[in-house]
Order: C-alpha cells, then sequence, then structure tokens
C-alpha cells in the first residue's frame, strides 16, 4: 500500500464531488455508489429525511475521539437524523460488525473513523451495494473503492509542523546544536500515521543528513518507531529500553518527535524516570493535560485539530447528501487509498506552543481557560 502526499494542499478550489450511479430511490437494487471526480456535476443520492446515520468510530486512544461522539449525537440529532454511533473498543472485528448491524438497522450514511484502514472492503461495499455512501472520518481507508469521501485535517501537514516545531523548540530551549533526539511514530494500522511521520521527515532527515540531529538509538524508521494500538504502554516500554540502552551515562536526550498528545506524556514520564532533563517534545490533540503541561512551560508544542469543525463539516456533507447535492472537496490528489485517490477536503491543522496557546484557543470553552493566568 503507497499512500501518495504532498505537502500543500490545495485549499483554494472547494469543489464537490458527485455519487453517481446511486439511486434516491432506496429500495430498488441500484449499482454501487461510486464517487467520480471533484466537479463533476449532477449527484444521484438523496437520503431520506430522519434518516439514521452510522457514525463508526475506532477505540478512545485520545481524547478527541470521545469529544466526536457526544458531537456525532448532539449534532446530527439537531439536523434531524437519527444518528448510531459506536466506539469499536474491542477492536477491528468489533468494528466490522458495527457497521455491518448499522446497515441492518438502514443506516443510509456510514460515517467511519477506522481502527485498521485495510480491514472495511467487505463492510464498506456492503453499504455500497445498499446505497450507502461512505465517508473516511479522519482516518483514511484503504484498498477499497467503496469510500466516497476523506474528511479530515491535513495529515502530513501536521507532521511537518511537528518537525518545524522540534526544530524551532531545541533552538529556543537546548542551546546550539548539534541534537540528541529519538522518533515515535503512531499504530501502524491506522492510515494517518505514515503522513504524519513522513511530513515530519520531510523536515527532519535533512537535519539527521546535514549532523545537526543525531537519532542516538538509531531506530529512523516508521516501523522500527511505530506506536502498536496508539497505546501509550507502548511508548513508553520502547523509550525504557531506549533510554537505558543509548542514554546510559551523561548522554543527553534533547527533543522527542511524538506523534500525539497521549504518546508525548508517556515518553515524558519514561525520560523522567531515567532521571534525564526534560526533552523538547511534540504532540497533537489538545488534550487537556499536554495544554496544561505546555503552559507550564514543560511538553513543547501540540497541534489544535478542533473536532467541532471535524464533525461540523461532516455534518454538513450528510446534509447535502440530504438535499440531494455532492458532498464538498477541497482536494483530489493527495489521498492515494490504493484503489483510488479519494477526493478530500482538509481542513488546516494548528501548531500550538506557550507562545500562542491563549490565542489559538480563545474560542475553545474548555481549552481557552487553561491558558489564563
Ligand atoms: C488521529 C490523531 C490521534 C490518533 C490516536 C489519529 O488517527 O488523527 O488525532 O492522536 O489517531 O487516537
Amino acid at each position: 500500500m503507497k499512500i501518495s502526499m504532498r505537502g500543500a494542499a490545495a485549499f483554494a478550489a472547494v469543489s464537490a464531488i458527485a455519487l453517481a450511479g446511486c439511486s434516491s430511490d432506496r429500495g430498488d437494487d441500484t449499482e454501487p455508489t461510486t464517487s467520480s471526480t471533484a466537479g463533476a456535476a449532477g449527484s444521484e443520492v438523496c437520503i431520506e429525511e430522519g434518516a439514521a446515520i452510522g457514525v463508526a468510530l475506532p477505540q478512545k486512544t485520545s481524547e478527541n475521539w470521545v469529544l466526536a461522539e457526544q458531537l456525532f449525537n448532539d449534532g446530527l440529532t439537531e439536523a434531524g437524523f437519527e444518528p448510531i454511533v459506536q466506539f469499536g473498543n474491542s477492536g477491528v472485528t468489533e468494528q466490522q460488525n458495527q457497521i455491518s448491524a448499522m446497515l441492518e438497522q438502514d443506516a443510509q450514511v456510514i460515517v467511519v473513523g477506522a481502527i485498521d484502514g485495510s480491514q472495511l472492503g467487505s463492510q464498506l461495499e456492503a453499504a455500497h451495494e445498499a446505497g450507502a455512501p461512505v465517508i473516511a472520518y479522519d482516518r483514511l481507508v484503504l484498498n477499497t473503492d467503496a469510500v466516497d469521501a476523506y474528511i479530515a485535517f491535513d495529515n502530513f501537514r501536521v507532521g511537518e509542523l511537528q518537525g518545524e516545531a522540534l526544530l524551532q523548540g531545541l533552538a529556543e530551549r537546548k542551546g546550539e546544536g548539534p541534537y540528541n533526539i529519538e522518533l515515535i511514530a503512531g499504530s501502524s494500522d491506522d492510515a494517518n500515521s505514515t503522513p504524519f511521520f513522513e511530513g515530519a521527515m520531510s523536515i527532519l532527515q535533512p537535519k539527521i543528513d546535514d549532523g545537526t540531529l543525531t537519532v542516538v538509538s538509531g531506530q529512523t524508521t516508521f516501523e522500527q518507531a511505530a506506536t502498536a494500538g496508539w497505546q501509550a504502554q507502548n511508548a513508553q516500554s520502547r523509550m525504557d529500553t531506549i533510554m537505558s540502552g543509548s542514554y546510559s551515562g551523561d548522554t543527553e536526550l534533547h527533543g522527542i518527535l511524538s506523534p500525539n498528545d497521549t504518546l508525548a506524556r508517556a515518553a515524558l514520564t519514561s525520560v523522567d524516570q531515567a532521571g534525564k532533563d526534560t526533552p523538547v517534545i511534540t504532540g497533537q490533540d489538545s488534550e487537556v493535560e499536554s495544554v496544561t503541561s505546555i503552559v507550564a512551560g514543560e511538553q513543547y508544542s501540540t497541534i489544535y485539530k478542533d473536532t467541532r469543525q471535524l464533525v461540523a463539516q461532516t455534518i454538513a456533507s450528510i446534509e447535502e447528501l440530504a438535499a440531494c447535492g455532492e458532498i464538498p472537496v477541497n482536494d483530489t490528489e493527495q489521498y492515494d487509498n490504493g484503489v483510488k485517490v479519494v477526493p478530500a477536503f482538509l481542513l488546516d491543522p494548528q501548531i500550538v506552543t506557550q507562545e500562542n496557546a491563549a490565542e489559538v484557543y480563545a474560542d475553545d470553552a474548555t481549552l481557552g481557560p487553561l491558558t489564563e493566568g
């Protein structure tokens, strides 16, 4: 599987995808839904007023997923739909079964945040056979053409911002280089983890090559850096091994690339237990504990991906389908899922450090107050 990525997303041209071949009469046995390219004219999908909408979320591996559950329930209800929102807490099989059950309950759209992006092909094909469009939410689904749109924050850009923040933090807090760093990546079954890592490495690799940065453990590949299931204990135990193997004696660890806040806090615990100074560390998700830590000058950065915006964009797309319209997209190049380039609506992630936290979170009732006083 190869996901093709390019650095800059084309936010300028917002177009729409047509879901051709899908009849507005849901009773007949129509052709499977297929999406055509952005800007194509004429949608044939008209979901019914009050339709059931299936939202299959992964495990609660970060706060954004928990918030999404509530926002989907409230927002879909308010928009006049009947939400069926479920977490696949026990893994891939549970998520597969949940999607099948949603279709049995006549869900007319399937929104999916995949646990394993490559394991949902037959369930999503069944959705298309039933005439239900499929929207990949936050995480891409792979190796199937049974996906009509991808709605997410620009994952490659998230990684670039993390790489840039790490360099900036090192220069601010650790004096002149060269610097010793370590790399952490997300779970290899989540399609987001590769673009996060590749985006960051597009910034860091040149600095490794010119000797500014040294990965002391030598673990520089995605496979070596990956964290199974996005689980904090897996990142922590890998860091424990790295600390005892590569940072005994006086060797200092100046910085860590972490793909999200949960793993950043786990890595900081490991470094602290090894008796070393707090390294510059990146994150993502703007989790409450990490924002508090950033304000206190510990964790260096996080990323703000406003879940309210992502859910609102997804619900607006469903409302378009209910009006027999088309799902708006603004990128038709970046997200090749192995079978097709999935038309995407990409939102812009924001980097957050101690310096801009108050400004970025000003409109967020939960996070804004954490930056005061
Ligand atoms: C999301 C991240 C999150 C991670 C673990 C990813 O797919 O994009 O925001 O940190 O999953 O939950």
